[in-house]
């Protein structure tokens, strides 16, 4: 099992090219079951979740070639011959659960394992159920799988979500491409990555309207055809080397980053005191000063992002003064903290929220990744800490991040992998 080794002190400075979104390269691949065209899908991020998607794919007769641009090219084509998502794939990515909407659309049945918890929370899929219902779907859960049937083909039906989940929008979005009649999506996720997924369906043929705003309509089509798409960067990647560049101090262009994507994040590292602004082919990241303790509450797009909360909260662990970070989406996020108070952070979890002291000195321990972005919030105090950090279980990290201590290591950092 591999690890990292960071040793703390030095800055950073370069230049980090940020690759495709992964929480949008995931509902992209599943929509390529929307059609037996070739869709090609280009700027893809090299994850492990990449790999699992693409695996799952292949299992219901979709093939995923890399290729060109050094294996960022994907393309995917062929035709639906197995309509059941098994448990020993769903259990490794969540995101699985992306392939019922269109195998229902398209086949009109779908056996997809119900994905269970993970280290962050229970994380139930009863939205994506119930707005599939609402689309004439009829499920049934048994030995923990969904069974879903339509046998009409999926309907149009006014959706209105108690709250905003992602996956359930992106689910029923390419679901209702292909169902009859119109669907209309009040209290809808807005985030880019879905954004991303919408412009992939409007080129693949979809109906829809309400891109970017909380209610969307899809007017349902017969077939849809295939399509050539860009994924869009990752701003949660660009958040991630920012706050890097902020603990470490130095300067950092992060190649590809779009501030209008990552504005409550910008805004909230500017009172934190570093600086993002945009310079010529991205985003130039800077720590001003000191770091001051700045409040900050994870909120659905375009509020802060719950994927940053462990980053921020890791800057915020020396920053001069104190910040409450409330955690809203999920129920368990903060298994970082007990982490970096192993570091000598000065944290203090109270129900969903965490109050961080400040002003710590941090110093180079052992310590344990439990989740993405837990994991990378422990390289980025192993940045600013006196001495040796180990980070285990980097098995976590290389689900969301290419190759983060090669990049870090590029700009500076005295990071490394190490493989028993
Ligand atoms: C997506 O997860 C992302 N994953 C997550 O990123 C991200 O943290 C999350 O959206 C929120 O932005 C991918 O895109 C692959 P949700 P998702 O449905 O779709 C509850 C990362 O680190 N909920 O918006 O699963 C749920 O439990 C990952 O890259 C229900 O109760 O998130 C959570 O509390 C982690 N019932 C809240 O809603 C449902 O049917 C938001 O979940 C669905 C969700």
């Amino acid at each position: 099992m591999d690890r990292i080794v960071i040793r703390g002190g030095r800055p950073l400075s370069g230049e980090i090219a940020i690759r495709g979104a992964k929480n949008a390269a995931l509902p992209l691949m599943a929509a390529g079951l929307l059609t037996d065209d070739r869709l090609v899908l280009g700027n893809v991020p090299k994850l492990a979740d990449i790999e699992t998607m693409a695996t799952l794919l292949a299992q219901h007769g979709i093939a995923v070639d890399r290729v060109g641009n050094e294996g960022r090219v994907l393309s995917l084509g062929g035709a639906i011959t197995n309509t059941e998502a098994p448990y020993d794939i769903v259990r490794k990515m969540r995101a699985s659960i992306l392939v019922l909407g269109p195998l229902l659309a398209r086949c009109r049945e779908a056996r997809v394992s119900l994905p269970g918890g993970c280290a962050i929370g229970a994380r139930p899929v009863d939205l994506h159920l119930k707005g599939l219902e609402q689309m004439g779907a009829e499920i049934s859960l048994e030995g923990g799988y969904v069974n879903a049937t339509a046998p009409q083909g999926l309907q149009g039906a006014d959706i209105v979500f108690p709250f905003v989940s992602v996956g359930a929008t992106e689910n029923l979005l390419m679901a209702a491409s292909l169902a009859q009649g119109r669907t209309t999506r009040a209290n809808a996720a807005r985030e880019p990555e879905i954004c991303d997924l919408a412009k992939c369906l409007i080129a693949m043929g979809a109906k829809i309207t309400g891109i970017g705003s909380g209610r969307l309509v899809i007017e349902g089509v017969p077939t849809l055809h295939g399509a050539d798409h860009e994924i869009v960067p990752d701003r949660i990647e660009t958040g991630t080397y920012a706050c890097a560049a902020a603990i470490a101090g130095g300067t950092l262009l992060l190649r590809g980053g779009r501030l209008e994507h990552m504005a409550a994040l910008a805004s909230t590292l500017s009172e934190a005191g570093v600086e993002v602004t945009e310079a010529p082919g991205g985003l130039r990241v800077a720590r001003l000063n000191g770091l001051h303790g700045t409040d900050v509450q994870t909120e659905p797009y375009p509020g802060f992002p719950t994927d940053m909360q462990a980053q921020f909260m890791s800057l915020m662990c020396v920053a001069e003064g104190a910040a409450m970070i409330p955690e809203t989406i999920f129920e368990n996020r903060f298994m970082h903290a007990s982490e970096l108070n192993r570091m000598g952070a000065r944290i203090n979890v109270h129900g969903s929220s965490a109050i961080v002291r400040g002003d710590a000195s941090l110093q180079g321990a052992p310590v344990m990744a439990t989740d993405l972005r837990a994991s990378v919030s422990l390289v980025i105090a192993g940045l600013a800490a006196r001495g040796e950090t180990v980070v285990n279980r980097v098995y976590h990290l290389d689900r969301g991040y290419e190759a983060v201590e090669r990049q870090l290591s590029a700009c500076g950092a005295d990071i490394e992998r190490v493989s028993d």
